[in-house]
């Protein structure tokens, strides 16, 4: 059938919005048709080049819509179902799976390849090349063919377009707080960076209990509406937080920090481990350009303060588990999802969204479709 997608063709290009021939889902795989899709700024880092990805590639991996064709052998979905599409595949049975681990399955080696699980053969085609899917999802397009490993059922009732984030900023931030960082009640909580993925680690964190949390971000705008998400205080760099947060703690620094800035450097890793008190954890999300091997640390503030370092990928969720526990906070009111959507684009304007994104002028931007 014929649809359209943004693809991006070579780095440091536009999104070329095209008209697109899709495949009939193959086995085990479903067609679906998008509501919404997040601008995540993971995207971003693939035009620019800090993300290595397979070209040509249909952009987008934050997705929401509903079934609207079955492939053989499909199992756990049909038609109408509404899917919240994961950014990471959880196949069920490889070991990280089978252990409660779905955000490390051994799928998301390849998601950056962007190719089918089944078969590595596009099912998309536009000037007669066969495209790739941004983490074999490709949500920038009105309708995409994906595997059902990529696909979580959600209630009918939710609303779909919000329920799009939950496909990766919203669950990547909320577990970097609740699942990686351990963010408990009482705490001082430190997230630098808070867009999209920042500001959703600020809400984690706020669930979860925090007492005192500092938002840290250039953008005055993006400082407002952390603020509104339940941040406590807000500065405009890891330097401004340092004498805030010795004095808020009495010299103690904060139990947890989570860094989810646009983009990661090995200079960053200092400042932060600084911010974070003696036993403390300090949790890393921001993408990192593969090239840089290096990072700074004092490394007896480290080692003797005992403090932790670790990673997140997808918030440390499971996508199956946590994706409609996370929709049901929603639901509930604890955790907000409208306010982090500061505007809508049609297909076609994905270029200006991610103007408004890296200028600051948007928490959240949301492609949406008729
Ligand atoms: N680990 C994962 O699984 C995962 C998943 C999704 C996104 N990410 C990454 O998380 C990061 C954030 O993504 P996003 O969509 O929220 O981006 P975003 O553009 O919405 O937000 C990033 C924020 O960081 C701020 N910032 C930039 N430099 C800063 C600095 N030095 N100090 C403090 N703040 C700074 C920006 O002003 C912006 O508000 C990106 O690197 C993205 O690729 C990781
Ligand atoms: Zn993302
Ligand atoms: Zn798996």
């Amino acid at each position: 059938m014929k649809s359209k997608a943004a693809i991006l063709w070579e780095t440091h290009t536009p999104w070329s919005v095209e008209e697109t021939e899709l495949d009939d889902p193959r086995e085990g795989e479903v067609r679906v048709k998008l509501t919404a899709s997040g601008l995540c700024h993971s995207d971003d880092h693939s035009v620019k080049g800090d993300l290595p990805t397979g070209l040509p590639i249909i952009g987008g991996h934050e997705g929401a819509g509903i079934v609207e064709a079955v492939g053989p052998g499909v199992r756990r979905l049909k038609e109408g179902d509404h899917v919240v599409m994961a950014f990471i595949p959880a196949c069920g049975h490889c070991r990280w799976c089978a252990s409660g681990l779905s955000m490390l399955c051994d799928y998301g080696a390849i998601i950056m390849e962007g190719l089918p699980i089944v078969d590595q053969v596009a099912r998309v085609h536009a000037r007669g090349v066969g495209l790739r899917q941004m983490s074999m999802l490709g949500t920038f397009a009105a309708d995409v063919v994906v595997h059902e490993d990529s696909c979580v059922k959600i209630d009918d009732d939710l609303p779909l377009d919000l329920a799009a984030l939950v496909g990766c900023g919203v669950t990547t931030g909320f577990g970097a707080a609740v699942r990686r960082a351990k963010v408990e009640p009482g705490d001082t909580v430190v997230v630098v960076g808070t867009g999209g993925v920042g500001s959703s680690a600020v809400q984690g964190a706020r669930i979860a209990g925090a007492e005192t949390i500092v938002a840290v971000d250039p953008v005055e705008y993006r400082r407002e509406q952390a603020k509104l998400l339940g941040a406590t205080h807000a500065v405009a760099s890891m330097e401004e937080a340092m004498p805030l947060v010795t004095e808020l703690t009495r010299g103690v620094m904060a139990d947890k920090t989570i860094m989810t800035a646009s983009l990661m450097t090995g200079d960053m890793l200092m400042p932060l481990m600084l911010l974070t008190r003696k036993g403390g954890r300090a949790c890393l999300t921001s993408t990192a350009n593969p090239n840089i091997l290096n990072a700074d640390v004092v490394l007896v503030d480290v080692i003797f303060g005992q403090k932790e370092i670790v990673g997140n990928v997808f918030g440390g969720c499971n996508p199956h588990a946590d994706i409609p526990r996370i929709l049901s906070l929603y639901r509930h009111g604890l955790l907000k999802l409208d306010e982090l959507v500061t505007k809508t684009y049609p297909l076609e304007q994905v270029n200006e969204g991610y103007d408004d994104l890296l200028n600051g002028r948007i928490m959240r931007g949301l492609l949406t479709f008729d």
